[in-house]
């Protein structure tokens, strides 16, 4: 029997301790261990990207790491963008653009633009294509995607009034 371990991270911004198998994936872990299902799995062999959170701030393919290499990180998912301004911008773009449709690839796509948002926040056309196209979308045709994110970009540059 594989002995388990123990392992400490930050997500969302609370503090968890969790006892995992050591071959465990850190989306499985996200999502048997905490509940947050927001983490989607699909091919699970690191090419579709649904699955893509936050560590310490940089996208990764939580299909791809083991849980215990996020031991001491800082862990950001879907569920951790809710209430923030990013997240509004993006939901209001996606929704007005159809840039969702079976939303299986939605909450990659949502943990691409936060990753990217924080670092650059005047991403043009061409950079925010390149940056979609990390991601499988099997529905939207990527299009009304790049669209909808650089509206969301161009609406958090707008000050509140
Ligand atoms: S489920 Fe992780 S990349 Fe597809
Ligand atoms: S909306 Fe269906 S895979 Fe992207």
């Amino acid at each position: 029997m594989t002995q388990k371990m123990q392992m400490s991270l930050e997500v969302n911004g609370e503090p968890h301790t969790l006892i995992v198998e050591p071959r465990a994936t850190l989306a499985d872990a996200l999502r048997e261990e905490l509940g947050l299902t927001g983490t989607r799995t699909g091919c699970e062999e690191g090419v579709c990207g649904a699955c893509t959170v936050l560590v310490d701030g940089e996208p990764v393919r939580a299909c791809l790491q083991f849980a215990v290499q996020a031991h001491g990180r800082e862990v950001t998912t879907v569920e951790g963008l809710r209430g923030g301004e990013m997240m509004a911008a993006l939901k209001d773009a996606l929704a007005e653009n159809f840039a969702v449709q079976c939303g299986f690839c939605t909450a990659g796509f949502l943990m691409l633009a936060a990753g990217a948002f924080a670092r650059d926040p005047d991403m043009d056309e061409r950079a925010m294509t390149e940056l979609v196209s990390a991601n499988l979308c099997r529905c939207t045709g990527y299009q009304p995607i790049v669209k909808a994110m650089m509206e969301a970009q161009a609406a958090m540059r707008v000050p509140a009034e």
